[in-house]
């Protein structure tokens, strides 16, 4: 079975209306979409924003449904000059930027006590996703590279500077690298898919609503191909 997860309704809509055979439960006061998708046996949610409700649906995932694999599909914000609106970023790892125990020694973004910094994602699945890109979306580019998370909407360049020198993340959203650590913890394989919305910067909260179908109709669209080849 594969955990699918998406932060908003927008988010996964599209890709309820592909199921079949659904069974719908209610948990935590999130809605889990039991089915069919492309063949493949999945749960659909919406985990609704940020890293804490990312963390606890996916665990809601691995205890309920006992799902071998996780993919969190959704938008973000670029962190790099040459990934453009609608582009896609396959997460190679995940960082969480609002961790800060810099007083005790640790680097930003380092958990204490916890025995890796970064998040590593799947990398056979990032391989599938990849190649589903070429096949299906060949007018847009992929990355392979770090996807950072915190609770925190980034629409300011200064902040998106203080990002790209201290994580040197792809791109930045508020859910990816609670699933990556969640997944880490169950040891179950994961991997964050993000479309690009803005830019993080001054005119993000500009760029998001315009591009935001846009960018969720390209993430659509890959984890459908991924689910034919899985
Ligand atoms: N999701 C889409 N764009 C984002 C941004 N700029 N910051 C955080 N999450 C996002």
């Amino acid at each position: 079975m594969l955990g699918i997860i998406g932060a908003m309704d927008e988010e996964v809509a599209k890709i309820k209306e592909q199921m079949e055979d659904v069974q719908v439960m209610e948990k935590a006061g999130m809605e889990f979409f039991e089915g069919v998708l492309s063949g493949k046996k999945v749960v659909v949610v919406r985990s609704g924003i940020g890293k804490v409700n990312a963390a606890l649906c996916t665990q809601i995932l691995v205890d309920t449904y006992e799902v071998d694999a996780v993919i969190n599909t959704g938008i973000a914000g670029s962190l790099n000059a040459d990934i453009n609106i609608g582009d896609i970023v396959l997460s190679t790892d995940t960082v969480e930027h609002d961790m800060d125990a810099v007083a005790f020694g640790y680097p930003l973004g380092q958990i204490p006590r916890m025995d890796t910094f970064s998040f590593e994602t799947d990398s056979a699945l990032r391989a599938l996703a990849k190649r589903v890109c070429e096949e299906k979306l060949s007018e847009i580019s992929i990355f392979e590279g770090r996807v950072v998370s915190g609770d925190q909407f980034v629409s300011d360049k200064t902040k998106k500077e203080w990002l790209v020198s201290n994580f040197a993340g792809y791109c930045t959203e508020m859910e990816g690298a609670a699933i990556a650590h969640a997944a880490y913890l169950n040891r179950i394989p994961c991997l964050i898919v993000r479309a690009i919305s803005d830019k993080a910067d001054d005119s993000a909260s500009v760029d998001y609503p315009t591009f935001e179908a846009q960018a969720i109709q390209n993430s659509v669209k890959l984890l459908l191909g991924i689910c034919e080849k899985l």
